[in-house]
């Protein structure tokens, strides 16, 4: 069953107009060595939090870098069609818009009980988001093609659809973007026609122009910046160049050449105050930035989002070892053939993603040490190949083998076509409407005086993306559906509710 909207009965919880606040019991384990017994004892630990999270949703405007790709005009696209309800006709009938694929638009979570039956509420009103109709949108990108002509180019959607949208994105025209060549294929330049001029240091106050500039003439109130451009090739970090925040501030003004364009964007948005999320694999996050949003106190997000063969990954090698069975191997391969695989061409830029894709296995492979014993993983092979005529249709095709009981073996192949921009484009939704949120919510323990804010790097992201930025100290979590209980269940905290156990305790009982 589902219920639309709630609220929380309880002492602990107070509903103000411009409030939500919640005293919550947040229990967790603390595990000691005896060394003396050699033994391990496990602690039961509670510690008080407050939360108190802002109701008032602002006006939220969307910056993408690479606005004009796929996925950025598959997004834009998809956010006006649903806006204006448009209808569209195919050879199998006609077609209204939905927001499937995001998870906070269209997934639920369990919120009670009545009469035996479970309850559900939209993910997305748990606590106050955004609308996605409500969204503003601008970004920037190397091509000059207006987004009536991205859409066009990207052909991922119906033609009837793509000519109902001609009046709305004829006139939504990409900002100039800054462009090197030496972080992306050598292809990419063929389309390299609206680029900012300059040194690094003024490339970097555009970006923070343009930031102004679409706050002042979209009169939005907060703005979230999110990287959907090209992936880039690792940047080398190099102490003295990327290591603290005033070395790679005096590296900018000194032009350095290795580094990024991706990087220039972050920095750009922590000094507007901005939130910055990157969808795409390389290290955009070099230590200068991370100690740059540290200290300005502004999330950071990321890295690629995780939409097909990665996610399907996450799930069934979390559902293997969990169940005590041992993959040797997980072989993948993938055909695409849309602009994100020419540029994945160039060894040093697919070297990006291959790091981001094969890194999805470790924190569950390391959590079983029955299975494998310490330095032992399965093999894990990712090939992406160059198809051009499959276009956005990405081919996933992935072979594991696992040992089972008595040393047998059991193999799974799987087959996945998508068009690869249906499954993005809700992703960049979800982590701009989070992450707005994540910044409205305030925190503290309940001995505290003032409020905090979770911290810069937004670990609760986590569940969208290929490899999560998580807080210093804190382990990465790959696993989907960790993940997911993780989102959901610090959103339930931030309510004042106990997280969803699945225990059914009362009815279990005889
Ligand atoms: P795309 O190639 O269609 O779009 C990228 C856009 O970025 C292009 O319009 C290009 O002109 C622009 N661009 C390149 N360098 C730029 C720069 N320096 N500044 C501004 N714009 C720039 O690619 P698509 O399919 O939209 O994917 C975008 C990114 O998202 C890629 O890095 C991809 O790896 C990543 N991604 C996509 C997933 C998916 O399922 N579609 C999944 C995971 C990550």
């Amino acid at each position: 069953m589902l219920i639309d909207h709630f609220e929380v009965s309880s002492p602990n919880v107070k509903y103000t107009a411009d409030y939500i606040e919640s005293s919550y019991n947040y229990q967790d384990t603390k595990l000691y060595k005896n060394a003396e017994k050699n033994t391990w004892l496990v602690e039961p630990i509670e510690r008080g939090f407050v939360f108190r999270t802002h109701r008032k949703v602002p006006k939220l405007g969307i910056m993408l870098i690479g606005w004009g790709g796929n996925n950025g005009s598959t997004l834009t696209a998809g956010l006006i069609a649903n806006r204006e309800n448009m209808k569209w006709e195919t050879k199998d009938g006609f077609h209204s818009p939905n927001y499937w694929g995001s998870l906070t638009q269209s997934s639920t979570c369990q919120i009670g009980k009545l009469n035996g039956q479970d309850y559900h509420v939209p993910f997305k009103n748990i606590l106050p988001m955004v609308e996605p109709n409500d969204l503003q949108i601008d970004g920037w990108d190397i091509s000059s093609l207006s987004l009536e002509k991205c859409v066009q180019r990207a052909r991922v959607l119906d033609l009837d659809l793509q000519q109902q949208l001609v009046p709305y994105l004829k006139d939504l025209r990409p900002r100039p973007s800054i462009f090197d060549p030496g972080f992306v294929a050598a292809n990419q330049k063929e389309r390299a026609d609206n680029i900012i001029e300059g040194e690094k240091q003024n490339q970097m106050e555009q970006i923070r122009a343009d930031i102004r500039d679409f706050k002042e003439k979209s009169g939005v109130e907060k703005v979230v910046v999110m990287w959907t451009a090209n992936t880039e090739r690792y940047c080398k970090v190099e102490v003295g160049i990327h290591d603290t925040e005033k070395n790679l501030r005096a590296a900018i003004r000194a032009g350095n050449p290795e580094i990024s364009p991706s990087t220039l964007y972050a920095l750009a948005c922590l000094d507007e105050d901005v939130p910055f999320i990157n969808g795409s694999p390389q290290n955009t996050f070099v230590p200068g930035v991370l100690e740059a949003a540290c200290r300005l106190r502004v999330l950071i997000g990321g890295d690629d989002f995780k939409t097909g063969q990665t996610k399907m990954k996450s799930v069934l090698v979390d559902f293997l070892i969990g169940a005590g069975i041992k993959p040797l191997s997980i072989a993948s391969y993938n055909h695409l053939g849309n602009n994100d695989g020419k540029n994945l061409m160039e060894p040093g830029v697919f070297r990006s993603k291959e790091i981001s894709k094969s890194n999805v296995v470790d924190d569950i492979v390391a959590s079983n040490r029955i299975l494998y014993k310490e330095g032992e993983s399965p093999n894990h092979v990712v090939v992406i190949k160059y198809v051009p005529s499959v276009d956005d249709s990405k081919r996933a095709m992935d072979e594991y083998v696992s040992e089972i009981f008595m040393n047998g073996r059991n193999t799974i192949s799987m087959h996945n076509t998508c068009e690869d921009s249906l499954l993005a484009a809700p992703l960049i939704l979800d982590l701009c409407l989070i992450t707005e949120l994540l910044s409205r919510i305030e925190l503290k323990y309940d001995d505290e005086e003032s409020f905090r804010n979770f911290h810069p790097c937004a670990a609760l992201l986590s569940y969208l993306t290929k490899s999560p930025l998580v807080p210093p100290g804190m382990s990465v979590t790959n696993a989907l559906y960790k993940q997911r209980a993780m989102l959901e269940n610090v959103f339930r905290a931030v309510v004042g509710l106990a997280p969803v156990s699945h225990m059914n305790l009362d009815l279990l009982i005889e």
